[in-house]
């Protein structure tokens, strides 16, 4: 993970109005190999110029990333899919039409073009466009396909604001642009076409129920819940990782009673908390109540009856407890509907196999 420390420069954008001799500047960085980070609609990107094999390899470093999980391509519109991908089927423009720009980046034959560092040595390139006028500015200034992973260390919470970026990167990338906090808080779902019929292999903005009116029945790749079967290798590489992790261990607690997992809970922390250990309890609006009063570190993660609140605060609230200095989370599950499943895989991954179903 060694790389000659720099200096890293955070500039704000206005995202309405994106200051356009700023972009320029940024756009020629990446085309010439620098590395970007920048906001998108999910999470922020960590950009290199996707054509550039030596640009791609920074990642990797600057990450600290395994060699082997690809990274998205990032474009800015459908009108130049075909510039980079030979075989498109027919379905990639009804989802285009629908989906993009958006949180949704298809598994596709045919990328080539692509060097090896940017699809870990498949033979399929995932690519997306994104849907932040800033990320969108910045595609077109630089003139090149943008290979862009979340803008975090390898393995901790996703960044969602310039100042997570700065957390886990300073000192190992030129430039981020602070475009403020991303939206939507969890990344794009990625839908593998590449087989005979589509399967998500990671769930994301794009949810299920939305893409199923476009495809009819799409499937779910089992590694995304955690059933990966042993020995199999994971279609989408990044499955096999612990991902999303804050520093201290977090224990997920499942089930359909919010008062039973909220008393789970309780008699875990208060175990904890008789052992000397730091307790810090992820849970929501409706159960925060209960734990009040009682010296453990409550952070607050949206309503748990509105997914999309839970994601838009989710890798924030992780990152939370690193402040906090808790030594260990409790954390309450929600729902897998909707952008429900997008948040529980990513509370399943950061809990790495520590689940509690009550
Ligand atoms: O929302 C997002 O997708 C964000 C923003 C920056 O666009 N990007 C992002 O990239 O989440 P990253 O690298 O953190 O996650 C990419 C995921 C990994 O799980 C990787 O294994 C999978 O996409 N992936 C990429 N190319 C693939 C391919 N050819 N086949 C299967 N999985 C692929
Ligand atoms: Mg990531």
């Amino acid at each position: 993970m060694e790389m000659a420390d720099c200096k890293t420069r955070r500039l704000v954008v206005d995202s309405g109005r994106p200051d356009a001799s700023l972009i320029r500047a940024a756009g020629v960085a990446l085309r010439e190999g620098g590395l970007v980070a920048f906001p998108t609609e999910t999470v922020y990107g960590l950009g290199a110029n996707a054509l550039d094999a030596r640009a791609v390899a920074g990642i990797y470093r600057a990450k600290g990333r395994p060699a082997d999980n690809p990274l998205i391509v990032h474009i800015d519109s459908p009108r130049v899919l075909n510039r980079y991908i030979d075989q498109i089927p027919p379905v990639v423009w009804r989802l285009a039409a629908r989906f993009w720009p958006g949180p949704l980046s298809l598994v596709l034959r045919g990328g080539g073009i692509f060097p090896p560092e940017v699809t870990g040595g498949l033979d399929t390139v995932a690519v997306r466009v994104p849907a932040h006028p800033v990320a969108l500015a910045l595609i077109r200034a630089a003139g090149v396909p943008v290979a862009a992973p979340s803008a975090n260390a390898s393995g901790r919470p996703s960044p969602t604001t310039a100042a997570h970026v700065l957390d886990d990167l300073a000192g190992r990338i030129a430039l981020v642009l602070d475009g403020g906090p991303s939206g939507l808080g969890v990344e794009s779902t990625v839908l593998d076409l590449s087989g005979d019929g589509p399967v998500i292999l990671r769930p994301g903005g794009a949810i299920r129920q939305d893409l199923e009116e476009v495809l009819g029945p799409v499937e779910v790749d089992p590694a995304v819940n955690g059933n990966a079967v042993a020995g199999s290798r994971p279609r989408s590489p990044g499955m096999k990782y612990t991902h999303y992790a804050p520093r201290a261990p977090l224990v997920l607690f499942e089930g359909h009673d919010p008062g039973r997992v909220a008393a789970g809970i309780l008699a875990d922390a208060g175990r904890l908390a008789a052992d000397g250990r730091k307790v810090g309890i992820f849970a929501y609006s409706e159960t925060a109540p209960l734990y009040d009063g009682k010296g453990y570190s409550v952070v607050v993660a949206g309503n748990r009856h509105e997914p999309d609140s839970v994601a838009a605060l989710l890798y924030a609230s992780l990152r939370r407890f690193d402040r906090l200095g808790v030594d260990v989370i409790l954390a309450e599950g929600i729902a897998p509907d909707g952008l429900g499943m997008a948040v529980m895989n990513r509370l399943r991954r950061a809990a790495g196999g520590r689940v509690v179903t009550v």
